[in-house]
């Protein structure tokens, strides 16, 4: 058995961080000979609610669980801390994109990168997952000035494995079957599922399913606007795949990618890959060895894929515009 590491976890109380901490808890995320200490994060109003939460988790007597602590402010709460998530930050309703929310929300992540910065054990690695994601995470790092840049991501995560459960339905196999599946650019509906380089069965996507239209159009736009039609269904936003998908970026990140596969973490761009612009937090397929990522090399986007990986840049760019401010 390991010694426990710490596991800092915003927004504990929601909706989200109530299906990712049981999972943490059972072992679900850094395997059965890991044992975690849960540092749990709320704004004062949720720490009520919060306590009901320490509760449940205690009623669960999860032998890798070893301690919970519970903040009101992230200072407190992130001293220590080898991993985070950062969950804590409103939700979109009805109507509204994510980009929405960069003026409610992206203040939170100036706070919450200085205090990874300051308080966080020199290994952090941490996980936004608060909306809108990637633009979240480069205010987090532009404040955490003494992190590596690969230290901070945001989480698209839960597109990959929406994408793949798409093309596992429609050629009748399972998600497991599809691998190599790369999200790039923005968690919004300009990202791009790379269905080119997507493999079923370790054979192109393209020569399983045939029906290329189909992978341009509808794949494409359901995976886009998946988040959306959950809100629409459910009223509200996604939780459980959203706590699932973040436990498989941590997982990914801390045990390795499989050989020959590779997963899709939103990452700083230092401008060096691609022809993705520098200075923004841009989803690529990535491999993970010993806990260091590396940006897959070589995959040919032909002029389809080049229009929409513009698109979606030029859509983080903008984000970028509007919390300027916020860059320190
Ligand atoms: P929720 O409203 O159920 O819970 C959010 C929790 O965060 C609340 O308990 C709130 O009190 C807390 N909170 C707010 N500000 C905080 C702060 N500064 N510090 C600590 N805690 C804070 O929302 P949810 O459904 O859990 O969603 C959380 C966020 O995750 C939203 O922004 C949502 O859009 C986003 N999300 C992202 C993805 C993704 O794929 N990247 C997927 C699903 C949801
Ligand atoms: C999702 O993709 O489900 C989340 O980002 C929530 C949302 O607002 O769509």
């Amino acid at each position: 058995m390991n010694a426990p590491i710490r596991v800092a976890v915003t927004g504990a109380a929601g909706n989200i961080g109530y299906a990712l901490l049981f999972r943490l808890a059972s072992g679900g995320c850094y395997g059965p000979d890991q044992p975690i200490r849960l540092q749990l994060v709320e704004i004062p109003p949720g720490m009520k609610a919060l306590e009901g939460v320490v509760m449940e988790l205690l009623d669960g007597a999860f032998p890798l669980l070893h301690a919970i602590d519970i903040y009101d402010n992230p200072t407190d709460g992130f001293a220590g801390a080898n991993q985070a998530f950062l969950v804590g930050a409103r939700p979109r309703s009805a109507g509204m994109e994510r980009a929405d929310l960069i003026k409610a929300n992206g203040p939170i992540f100036v706070g919450q990168g200085k205090a990874l910065n300051d308080v966080a054990a020199d290994d952090i690695r941490a996980l936004v997952v608060g909306n809108p994601a990637n633009t979240n995470a480069l205010i987090a790092l532009a404040n955490a000035p003494d992190l590596p840049k690969d230290r901070i991501h945001a989480m698209t995560r839960l597109d990959e494995n929406r994408a793949k459960a798409q093309l596992a339905v429609r050629a009748g196999v399972t998600p497991g079957d599809v691998t190599n599946m790369g999200i790039w650019g923005n968690h919004s509906s300009t990202m791009y599922p790379d269905f080119v380089h997507a493999k079923i069965n370790g054979k192109p996507a393209t020569e399983v399913i045939t029906d290329h239209g189909w992978l341009r159009g509808d794949f494409i736009k359901t995976v886009a606007t998946r988040g959306g039609a959950i809100i629409a269904a459910r009223g509200a936003s996604s939780a459980a795949s959203a706590a699932s998908a973040a436990i498989d970026h941590m997982a990914s990140w801390w045990h390795g990618t499989a050989a020959g596969d590779w997963a899709s973490m939103s990452v700083y761009s230092d401008g060096s890959h691609y022809g993705i612009p520098a200075g923004i937090v841009h989803s690529v397929p990535v491999t993970v060895k010993d806990q260091a990522i590396s940006v897959v090399q070589g995959l040919a986007h032909d002029d389809f894929a080049k229009a929409k990986l513009k698109a979606t840049a030029d859509d983080l760019l903008s984000e970028r515009v509007a919390i300027e401010d916020l860059l320190g």
